[in-house]
């Protein structure tokens, strides 16, 4: 088994798996639809030139959503562990529901966006939704007028912080991936990377992943059953 200590530098990435017993829906669950709607109808630049007020309906209603949602045992054992590790802790999420914040975690990067939060088309402006007035279904910013935006990154559009990423990749011992299905790049090449600068990869998933042979320790089952385990664990050693 892979021990982790406080002197341990730890890098965590998640996707959707560490959400779903929070009751929010993974993306490529069995019938290929998330939500109803296929990826290239709410998740694309296209889309959004296409028709922007079936973009925003869509968000507003994974905002709503994400809202009523509360962090898991998995979030919390994560917040446990970066109150434990302190600065020897970070945390990379694919997720845009927020649930890592609501969990307690500081140190955390959200490299697809927020669900939280829009920008300006115009002005490049980046706003909290409660600061906005989102009854129009076009909504706009209060600075300038121009066309708010959600603050996701879409399909062919790049991911946020990539440098600080790279960063800790290179300087992590241990990197521990949860709950993703490992094909969306670039989040899906992290662990062949880490593991290539000499990290210890450890995967938490329901199901084997993409790429399971970059992999030294796999856990197959719940992520809010198996992380307060390995989290005690770690900090019993
Ligand atoms: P996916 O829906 O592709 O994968 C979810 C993963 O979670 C699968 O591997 C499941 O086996 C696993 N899983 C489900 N329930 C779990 C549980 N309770 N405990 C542990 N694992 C569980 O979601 P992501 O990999 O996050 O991008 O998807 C990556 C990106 O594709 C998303 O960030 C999003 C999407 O399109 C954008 O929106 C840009």
């Amino acid at each position: 088994m892979i021990k982790v200590t406080k002197n341990t530098n730890l890098l965590v990435l998640t996707g959707a798996g560490i959400s779903a017993e929070s009751g929010l829906r993974t993306f490529r669950d069995s019938d290929g639809l998330w939500e109803n709607h296929r990826v290239e109808d709410v998740a694309t630049p296209e889309a959004w030139h296409r028709d922007p007020k079936l973009v925003w309906r869509f968000y507003k209603a994974r905002w709503e959503q994400s809202k009523q949602a509360a962090p898991n045992p998995g979030h919390l054992a994560l917040a446990r562990l970066e109150d434990w590790l302190g600065d020897n802790f970070h945390l990379i999420t694919q997720n845009v529901d927020g649930l890592h914040t609501a969990a307690g975690n500081t140190r955390v990067i959200e490299m697809h966006g927020a669900l939280s939060s829009c920008l300006c088309t115009k002005c490049g402006v980046r706003l909290h939704l409660d600061e906005v007035d989102m009854s129009p279904e076009l909504p706009a910013c209060p600075k300038c007028t121009g066309r708010l935006r959600p603050d996701i990154v879409w399909f062919g559009e790049m991911p946020y912080r990539l440098p600080e990423i790279d960063i800790l990749l290179q300087n992590c011992d241990v990197f521990l991936v949860v709950g993703t299905s490992g094909v969306v790049y670039p989040a899906a090449g992290f662990v062949q990377m880490a593991r290539y600068l000499g990290a210890k990869t450890i995967s938490v998933n329901l199901h084997p992943s993409e790429g399971l042979g970059f992999f030294d320790e796999f856990h197959q089952g719940r992520a809010g059953e198996i992380l307060p385990r390995l989290v005690d664990k770690w900090m019993a050693e």
